[in-house]
Order: structure tokens, then sequence, then C-alpha cells
């Protein structure tokens, strides 16, 4: 089975957005879950969060950033083009409930796959506070489809074109000095180390705070070991099969932090092979057009 390419759209620099016909896929699709996803018969496996499901018209969408020789390669592909794999949903769902006020934290891609965690919150009832983060303006996204399931969104940059200059973890600390027991939960998603001090930020006040792992993961298959998180007191958890979202209270996050360096190496060695396959490619095209 192929899965076609209907939308694509840059978000911002190196990020993607694609709609792809996967009906399988969204018939059970939830918060908070992710799909698997190949670029050719002999791909990688890409673990991809769901950023938006239509059940109706039977498709997801993706949304992902260009850092590897994966990503790369799904981002040269085009509108009509087609996938081998996309499978899913995997992973356990958000628990989403009326908590009554919550916070949802985003912080660059992260936006994508908090979108349908905000969108189901507010649907079950909750009062919604949310903190988007971002280097600059260029690379925020969704702030309008966010604003649509929030009560209030604070946007923050970390060089003040947009909104307000500062770290998500200011306004979060201000929130939580001002009305701590009445925020139920927190939840963050974005670059590990965001979500670490989302995490500490929050632990002083008491507040349940869940973080997704999905960035962590290697293969999704539960196989590989790429995705173990330590947790300080706990057994250690495996982002793709336990999670992938976790009690950032009692994650260990000096290993986690310690584990994503682990494949650097080999993602390197596969970003120079895909840059050599470019450059192979380009020489032949050369070479027919003389
Ligand atoms: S990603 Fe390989 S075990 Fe989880």
């Amino acid at each position: 089975m192929e899965y076609p390419i209907l939308r694509k759209e840059i978000l911002s620099e190196s990020v993607k957005l694609m709609v792809l016909h996967a009906p399988h896929v969204v018939r059970n699709a939830k918060a908070g879950q992710f799909l698997i996803i190949r670029v050719n018969e002999h791909g990688e496996r890409i673990p991809l969060t769901i950023a938006d499901f239509d059940r109706e018209e039977g498709t997801v969408t993706i949304i992902f950033q260009e850092v590897g020789a994966s990503t790369l390669e799904l981002g040269e592909k085009e509108v009509g083009d087609t996938l081998p794999t996309v499978m899913g949903p995997l992973g356990h769902p958000s628990e989403i409930d009326n908590y009554g006020t919550v916070v949802c934290v985003a912080g660059g891609v992260g936006v994508a796959p908090m979108f349908p965690i905000t969108r189901a919150l507010k649907e079950a009832g909750n009062r919604v506070i949310t903190i988007m983060g971002a280097r600059n303006k260029e690379l925020l996204f969704w702030e309008e489809r966010m604003r649509e399931y929030s009560d209030e969104v604070i946007v923050c940059t970390d060089d003040g074109s947009y909104g307000r200059k500062a770290l998500v973890t200011e306004p979060l600390k201000e929130i939580l000095e001002g009305n701590a027991e009445n925020i139920a939960k927190v939840w963050a998603i974005g670059p590990t180390i965001m979500m670490k001090f989302v995490s500490l930020t929050t632990e002083p006040f008491e507040v349940p705070t869940i973080v997704s792992l999905n960035t962590i993961m290697v293969d999704g298959t539960g196989m590989c070991g790429g995705c173990r998180v330590a947790m300080k007191g706990h057994q250690a958890k495996f982002a793709c099969v336990d999670g992938p979202e976790f009690d950032g209270h009692i994650i260990n996050w000096d290993k986690v932090m310690s584990r994503m360096t682990f494949y650097k190496k080999q993602e390197h060695e596969a970003l120079v092979r895909h840059e050599e396959e470019h450059c192979r490619l380009d020489k032949q095209i050369a070479e027919m057009s003389v």
C-alpha cells in the first residue's frame, strides 16, 4: 500500500508540514500518539508525532524538522509522491480529562504534537493557558491554531522579535507564583532542555507536569533501546512503548540528555551519505545535459 502526500507546506526554516492520506491511521488516532514513517522501502523508520488528523477525510498531518538524512529525504518529497510506510497510531494517548485550568507549554517544533493535546483539553472543558516559545518570529508557527483552543496565549521569543523576549519558563513561573493552587496540570513539549527546565520550574509548586519524549525515539519499535528513559526511584521506561508521555518530575534529565548524544556519529555519517548521493545525482544530470 502507498500513502500519497496531499499537501505540503514550509512552515519555517527547515520545518515542513505534510498531509498524508492514511485512513487506517486516523480511524483510532488520539492526541499524544505517534506514527512511524519510511521514505522508501529500505529507508529507516522515522517516528513522528501526529500534529492533526481528519477522520472524515482519512488524513493525518505531520510536521517535522529536517535534522538528519531521513528527514531531509522526506522534505524533498512533493505533493503526489507516495510513502511506502505510514504505521500507527502508536504509543499511549494523552490522558485527557476536565482537570480545571491547565497550562500547555510548546517550544519550537513541539507546537505540532501539542496542538491536538491543547484541542482535546479545551474540548474536554478545561481552561487552557498556552505558552509558545521559539528562537525568533520566523520559527514560530500555528499561533492562530493554538489561539483557537486556548483561553490565553503567551508567546515568547529568545531574541524578542515577537511577543515577549523570554524563555517559556519565565511566564510559567509567574503564573505559578500567582495561582499555583489553581493550576491542575502542565504539559510541556519541545526541546529536551526546555522540558527539563519546565519540570524544574513546576516541581517546587507540586503541579503535575507531563512531558513528551518523542524526540528521543530512534526507530519506535521497542527493540533498539535508544529511547530508554532513566527514572528517579523507578524502573527505566522506553519512550516508544511506555510513553511517549511521562511525569516530568521523576525523569532523570541528565541521563536522558546524555543519551541523546549516543547516535550523533551515525546521524552525521548518514547525513554525509545523503549529501554524497545528491552530489552524484547532480553530476549525472550535468553530464546528461552536456
Ligand atoms: S525507539 Fe527503539 S526502543 Fe524505543
